[in-house]
């Protein structure tokens, strides 16, 4: 019965998960500061930045991406592609950038304090206070954070589209990027550490998404739950690539399936409004950091996470928790194998908990299920619940229209 007990009360802030780093940055300018820090931003020279960098921006703000206080300086920049660590040692895996072009780079100076302003909206975003300006290696940065240089992988291929002259130091936002649908599935951190708080979950099993949920995805989401108090679904809803499901599609097929299949009191769903850098073994662990400032205790790392293509070996996203110890991380990391339908044990299955062949496993690759619900047909109810393959095939069929 304890569980039950635990489930009814609240949970009391000292008792939550600490941020990385141990405080949960705030980078928003106070009310009573913005609108004098927006009469400067007006003043200052002004940096285009991308709707890319304008979630990086908001994401560092609200202490998502915690300890970072605004784009990394050159000793964090060079110590994090080198070592995974911020210059002071703190895991951080993925450089969080800003990248000016070599003409505007020129006339930046130390010290100066700089506007940064939305490049298609001309919003002014936030004030940046610059303290480093640095050439970047971007094929040493490649290799190190994507390990490939190939410039077919899309992450590659975005890093190298842009300048290599960075920027950092810290930031003061001023105004938010607006979401033009599903508002109601923002919050920034201490939101969701409030809401499991509230709920009273002390364990919270966070869960990374770029597509929908299928059965394998649900079966892992359900087998974590069997051993924590909540599930977080976080969708990642910025930038990807452009065959993957829209986020507008995905939402809609998470809430029908969360409608039909999941006890509502057990699972939390809110967006991650962050781009998808497809750097497999990397973005996990940087997946992971984020998780534990949303206020995830445990986080889920299946078959290649984040991954794309063949750059990744099945499991190498989770074997790179092993170069950092349980403190440092400070989230428990939950692995699953490649997960499917056994036709012999009539259920979603493991290799771990299967004894049958592969012939009796029912694995269908991405691209034949977009080929498929791109044809209006479902895929097998084993594969994709049907509630959810309807809204995917409705979706695509917008899409294409
Ligand atoms: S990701 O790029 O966001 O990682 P995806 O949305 O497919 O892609 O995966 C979400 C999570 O589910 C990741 O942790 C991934 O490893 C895991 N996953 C996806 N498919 C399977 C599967 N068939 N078996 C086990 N884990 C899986």
């Amino acid at each position: 019965m304890a569980g039950v007990t635990e489930q009814e009360q609240p949970v009391k802030a000292e008792e939550t998960i600490k941020p990385h780093g141990g405080v949960l940055i705030n980078r928003l300018a106070s009310a009573e500061d913005r609108e004098r820090f927006l009469k400067q931003a007006e003043g200052l020279d002004k940096i285009a930045i991308n709707k890319w960098t304008v979630s990086d921006l908001d994401l560092i703000a609200v202490g998502a991406f915690s300890p970072l206080n605004g784009f990394l300086e050159e000793a964090d920049y060079r110590s994090v592609v080198d070592r995974m660590r911020l210059a002071d040692g703190t895991v951080w895996s993925i450089p969080i950038t800003l990248a000016v072009n070599s003409d505007q780079a020129s006339k930046l100076r130390t010290g100066q304090q700089v506007a940064l302003q939305g490049a298609e909206d001309g919003v002014l975003y936030a004030i940046l206070e610059v303290r480093s300006i640095y050439k970047a290696d971007q094929q040493l940065e490649a290799a190190k954070v994507f390990r490939t240089t190939d410039t077919a992988h899309p992450g590659v291929q975005k890093l190298l589209e842009r300048p290599d002259t960075y920027v950092g130091g810290p930031v003061t936002v001023l105004n938010r990027p607006v979401p033009d649908k599903f508002q109601e599935f923002y919050f920034d951190p201490v939101e969701t550490r409030a809401q499991f708080a509230a709920k009273g979950w002390k364990r919270v099993v966070g869960f990374q998404t770029r597509n929908p949920v299928h059965r394998a995805h649900e079966y892992i989401q359900k087998s974590a739950m069997e051993i924590v108090d909540g599930l977080f679904l976080n969708p990642l809803v910025g930038e990807t690539k452009s065959d993957d499901i829209s986020a507008d599609v995905r939402m809609r097929s998470y809430l029908v399936l969360l409608e039909n299949y999941y006890p509502q009191d057990r699972v939390f769903l809110g967006v991650f409004p962050a781009a998808m850098r497809y750097a497999g073994p990397r973005e996990a662990i940087f997946h992971a950091m984020v998780r534990k400032n949303y206020g995830c205790t445990h986080f889920i790392v299946g078959r290649d996470h984040a991954g794309v293509g063949d750059y990744y070996g099945t499991y190498e996203a989770q074997e790179i928790f092993r170069e950092f110890t349980a403190e440092e991380l400070g989230i428990t990391p939950l692995f699953f194998e490649h997960s499917f339908f056994c036709k012999k044990c009539g259920n979603m299955a493991s290799s771990k908990t299967c004894p049958h062949d592969s012939a009796d496993h029912l694995t269908l690759s991405g691209t034949k299920v977009r080929g498929l619900l791109r044809d209006g047909i479902c895929p097998p109810v084993e594969f994709t619940r049907p509630e959810v393959a309807k809204v995917l095939i409705d979706g695509m069929s917008e899409q294409i229209k």
